[in-house]
């Protein structure tokens, strides 16, 4: 027998400190490395991110999913014992081993579960989602927790003012359940790709197993985010805009259905330009990058929650998730809420 896969709680968590344009602006000033607030926001729509305090076990990747969790679980009525499964995004992980689900499960009290991590960079909440969603629909776990979360403040390349801008840190987590094959409330599609052929685009050389973070790449920065954001501005513009109709059409959908579109969250003009292409009126495209900047992993979980909890998505609902990140990796989800 088959079943669905329903969402059944979100949560979300966000370190507190706030780090505004200016505060940018003011450390690459230290650095003669000249940007300003208004050109973040020109190019990016950017105001503000978070940054977790670097030391602070509240802050911790696994400490910030351990919150989003915890919200996601109340919101879905269950509890940590009622956890089969624990799908972990991150490419900033706690420690390497072991993975930051494991730190999350005994956080948590999950013990029950078996957990991994999951490297999909920016497309990883959605890589995510459709694990869980397999395993449920075999019947082999009733209970998920997928999670999408970064601490990208520790990977920033301050050298760098193309990216230093971009990047923040945050949490996204999603109770996800067994349901009737024929549930009206579930993931509908998954459409997952990635092309390694790009890697180049947006990479970290050293600090695996490959390059070892020496002191003398350290000093180059070569432990720290590098990317061609011109080159990935126009992939993820075209990539987002082809996996959107991919997951419509698959469900003999066209876009006037769809109630929310969540993009990732990269670049306010990227997403601009995405709906523009599928010709969806941004009031339908849900946005918090102003705000969080870009999180990654986390940018569509922590988006998802927000506007669960606002009341912008009600039942019955359409939801588009769609996302690219580094890899490069692609991947959209239908589902209806
Ligand atoms: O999760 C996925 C991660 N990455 C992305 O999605 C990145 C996608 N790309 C982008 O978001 C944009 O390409 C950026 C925000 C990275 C850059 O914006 P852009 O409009 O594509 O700028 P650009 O790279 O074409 O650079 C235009 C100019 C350059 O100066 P010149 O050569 O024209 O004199 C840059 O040096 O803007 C300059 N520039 C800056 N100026 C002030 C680049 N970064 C900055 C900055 N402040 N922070």
């Amino acid at each position: 027998m088959e079943y669905a896969a329903t969402i059944t709680g979100t949560g979300s968590a966000f370190p507190e400190h706030r780090v505004t344009n200016h505060d940018i602006t003011s450390k690459l000033a230290a650095s003669d490395i000249e940007t300003s607030d208004a050109w973040i926001r020109e190019r990016t729509g950017i105001s503000e991110r978070r940054f977790s305090k670097p030391g602070n076990p509240d802050e911790h990747n696994s400490s910030l999913g351990l919150a989003a969790a915890q919200k996601a679980l109340e919101m879905a009525g269950k509890t940590p014992e009622d956890i089969d499964q624990i799908i972990y995004s991150t490419c900033t992980p706690d420690t390497i081993i072991p993975s930051t689900a494991c730190w999350l499960q005994h956080k948590l009290g999950a013990t029950r579960a078996w957990g991994m991590d999951l490297n999909a960079a920016c497309s990883g909440f959605i890589y995510g989602l459709t694990i869980a969603e397999q395993f449920i629909r075999t019947g082999q776990v009733k209970t998920s927790l997928v999670l999408g979360t970064e601490i990208l403040s520790s990977i920033i390349n301050w050298k760098d003012r193309g990216s230093c801008i971009l990047f923040g840190d945050g949490s996204g987590a999603a109770v996800v359940e067994r349901a009737p094959e024929e549930s009206p409330h579930r993931i509908l599609s998954s459409h997952l790709l990635s092309d390694g052929s790009l890697w180049e685009l947006l990479y970290i050389p050293a600090g695996g197993s490959a390059q070892a973070a020496t002191p003398d790449i350290m000093a180059q920065n070569l432990n720290k985010i590098q990317m061609n954001g011109r080159e990935i501005f126009k992939i993820a513009v075209r990539t987002l805009s082809t996996f959107a109709m991919t997951a419509l059409e698959k469900n003999d959908m066209t876009v006037d259905m769809l109630d929310w579109f969540i993009p990732h969250q990269a670049n306010y003009r990227i997403i601009e330009a995405v709906a523009k292409r599928l010709q969806l009126p941004m009031e339908k495209v849900l946005v918090n990058v102003d705000r969080f900047g870009n999180t990654s992993s986390a940018t569509i979980p922590s988006m998802l929650d927000e506007a669960v909890r606002d009341g912008r998505i009600q039942k019955g609902h359409t939801v588009l998730l769609d996302a690219f990140g580094a890899g490069l990796t692609y991947g959209s989800i239908l589902l209806r809420w």
